[in-house]
């Protein structure tokens, strides 16, 4: 059966004269529905599987724009053929922009001409749609890589995105919410969280997010530079202000006019620049080093810190009432071992990122690899997330699934939760004191060689052991190195 006997085409034209032998001709060829007005046309659309619609413009009810900008939205695969008494070339082309019509046909129009188009439009979707399986097959050539795919279309399915931030907690959901609110006013952003949480991430989200998006996002980190050098840089100064200041400088605030100027590791500065800082706040003005006068700036203040201001007002290292006035809004970043939800989404994100960078082919990333990823604290947050992917990355083969052996040593050694739990069992489960005993023996040797991977002098010093007292352990509980570097219970 060719596919032609499949395909259904929907006439919409109001005089019966001209949409009965137009019907009738192109029937030999197709499955043909007609309609008079607009209203039939989308009941017949609600009910047929239509593949190409051609509308004649001179129905009662819609115009032919205005019908496909609809069926455009609603019924987005279907082609759309308008035919209409226009001659005028702009008009043609912006019905065509507006509605993504795949061609405008100027009245009259012989039927064997407007046949000739249909095969044609019909001919090159089925092609489009050829070549998109195609590419699929050639990205997914086997099972693994289909299951990899339907897993991921899960994954990606059940976490959000702010911009370009990932995430599946609610928690992230919570925060982003609050600064997709702090993104519309022009109110400063204090955003808090141990290093590598996405703090920068967040301060670009918001800049995106905001009607400045258009103008300047300038980053500085205070925590880098000296006080003098840190006010130049962000107020400016005049030439002669300080020994080395050889011209005028514009500073940061004056060039991010209009924009959003980030300042990173806020926590850092001196008294000093917090009294310009809390000044500039409440004036919008700012004062180069060396002179006088005095200039407005339009700039929105995001700042950041990993360390608690909080309890830095409590020290009295920084000022409460800059405090007061950078917490506009509040953003706390969770660290990622309290959002453990978000570490499978990351990591197939980074792996793809990663994969697609190296050019390379991951087939995805082993349950036990999750495990790992899921029962380690990351200090480092998703910054040491991201790193451990990039490394594992680059390690595996083209084809190959992201496995413990390409862990890195930190995320090796961590015990993953059903391995504790096993361990549990070895104690709850039946048996002898003697018997359990030895069970667990045999569980702490293992975990031991197994993280110093099988260093059998770091392990014996570890547990306290002579070399060859070890060595009768690993005798006596049949235990054997893997390839992997992993361990065999022979
Ligand atoms: N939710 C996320 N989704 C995707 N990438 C993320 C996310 N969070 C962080 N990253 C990535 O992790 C890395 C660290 O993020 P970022 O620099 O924003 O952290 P930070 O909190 O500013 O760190 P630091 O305190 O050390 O300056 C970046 O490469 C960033 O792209
Ligand atoms: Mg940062």
């Amino acid at each position: 059966m060719s596919t032609r006997d499949e395909e259904t085409l929907l006439i919409v034209e109001s005089d019966p004269d001209s949409r009965r032998p137009l019907v009738n001709f192109l029937k030999t060829d197709y499955k043909v529905c007609g309609a008079k007005s607009g209203k039939e046309a989308w009941a017949i659309l609600a009910k047929e599987k239509i593949d190409l619609v051609l509308f004649d413009d001179g129905v009662p009810d819609i115009r032919g724009v205005e019908f496909f900008h609809d069926a455009r939205v609603r019924y987005p695969d279907v082609i759309r053929i308008l035919v209409t008494e226009s001659r005028d070339l702009p008009d043609i082309v912006k019905i065509i922009k507006e509605a993504a019509v795949y061609q405008v046909i100027p009245k009259p129009c012989p039927p064997w001409h407007l046949r000739l188009l249909i095969d044609r439009a019909l001919e090159s979707r089925e092609l489009a749609r050829r070549h998109r399986l195609m590419s699929r097959e050639l990205k997914f050539s086997d099972a693994a890589f289909r299951s990899h795919k339907e897993h991921l279309t899960k994954l990606i399915r059940d976490s959000y995105e702010f911009d370009k931030l990932v995430f599946a907690s609610d928690s992230m959901l919570e925060v982003c919410n609050l600064a997709r609110k702090a993104a519309a006013t022009d109110m400063p952003v204090l955003i808090q969280g141990e290093t590598g949480t996405g703090k920068e991430l967040m301060a670009r989200a918001i800049h995106g997010f905001s009607n400045r998006k258009r103008f300047p996002f300038l980053a500085q980190n205070c925590g880098a530079l000296p006080d003098e050098l840190l006010q130049s840089e962000l107020f400016g100064h005049k030439r002669g202000a300080f020994t080395g200041a050889i011209s005028d400088r514009l500073g940061l605030f004056v060039a991010a006019d209009g924009g959003t100027v980030f300042l990173d590791e806020i926590s850092e500065v001196s008294p000093s620049f917090q009294v310009s800082l809390l000044r500039f706040l409440q004036e919008g003005e700012v004062k180069p080093l060396g002179s006088e006068k005095t200039r407005k700036a339009n700039v929105r203040i995001l700042a950041a810190s990993n360390r608690p201001i909080k309890e830095l007002v409590e020290a009295g290292t920084f000022r409460k009432d800059l405090y007061y006035r950078l917490r506009g809004f509040e953003l706390i970043i969770p660290p990622l071992r309290e959002r453990v939800e978000d570490i499978p989404v990351l990591a197939e994100y980074f792996s793809r990122k990663f994969s697609e960078l190296m050019n390379r082919r991951v087939a995805g990333i082993t349950v036990q690899v999750m495990r790992h990823l899921q029962a380690y604290p990351f200090p480092g947050n998703v910054r040491e997330l991201e790193t451990e992917i990039q490394r594992m990355v680059s390690l595996a083969g083209n084809g190959e699934f992201l496995s413990t052996e390409h862990l890195s040593e930190d995320l090796a050694k961590v015990v993953p939760p059903d391995a504790r739990l096993k361990e549990m069992n070895l104690i709850n489960g039946a048996g002898t004191l003697k018997q359990k005993v030895e069970r667990l023996e045999a569980q702490v040797v293992t975990q031991a060689l197994l993280r110093h991977r099988w260093n059998q002098s770091k392990v014996a010093k570890e547990l306290g052991l002579s070399r060859v007292g070890l060595a009768n352990k690993i005798r006596r509980y049949k235990l054997a190195a893997a390839p992997s570097g992993g361990i065999t219970h022979a």
